[in-house]
């Protein structure tokens, strides 16, 4: 009887982590950057919504990330900071027509700080993006972060980053 309990508790774990692992088949991007593990276990840092292409976000963030906004020290994040956005189109609430809601996933994108490592980027970040469900690396000899960083320049001062973390009580 234990054993066969064992023998469950194994199953139940290997599913989970292999269900974990497969972000690790996602391929990495002309950068080398690799789909960051567990990202969809991460805690949230801000919500956005855009008017214009009618999308919804989610700012996700990595534990160091999380701590860095919790105690309000992100101007710069420090390093081994990794957040990450999370983008779907807009649909009405079925139950509810006023608002909003996730509809199809777009994309997943992530930023880096390593200093030294993207120093020659000129922003101490790794910009990387995987489009749709199949997570398909995005970019490629004409564009792989330059549109990222031109975007971003803007918010330079305030290390590249858009977001403030949400208020909490
Ligand atoms: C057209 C402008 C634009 C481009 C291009 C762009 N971003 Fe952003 N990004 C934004 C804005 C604005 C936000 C703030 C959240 C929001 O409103 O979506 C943001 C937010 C983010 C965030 C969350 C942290 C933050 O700054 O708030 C990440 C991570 C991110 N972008 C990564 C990327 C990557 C990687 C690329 C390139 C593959 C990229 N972005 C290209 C405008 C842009």
């Amino acid at each position: 009887m234990k054993t066969r309990l064992l023998l469950l508790t194994l199953a139940v774990t290997t599913s989970l982590i292999s269900a974990n692992a497969d972000t690790t088949k996602v391929k990495p991007n002309l950068d080398g950057i690799e789909l960051p593990e567990n990202y969809k276990d991460w805690k949230v840092i801000s919500a956005s919504h855009r008017l214009d292409n009618k999308s919804m976000r989610i700012i996700l963030g990595n534990d160091i990330a999380i701590k860095a906004a919790r105690y309000q020290q992100t101007n710069p994040w420090p390093e081994g900071t990794i957040l990450g956005k999370l983008v779907w189109k807009q649909k009405a609430e079925e139950n509810w027509p006023t608002a909003i809601a996730p509809d199809e996933f777009v994309h997943a994108e992530f930023m880096i700080k390593d200093s030294k490592k993207y120093k020659k980027n000129g922003t101490g970040w790794g910009w990387a993006r995987w489009l749709g469900k199949d997570q398909k690396p995005y970019g490629d000899d004409k564009d792989l972060n330059q549109s990222c960083i031109a975007c971003h320049t803007p918010v330079k001062g305030r290390d590249w980053v858009y977001s403030t973390p949400v208020s909490l009580p």
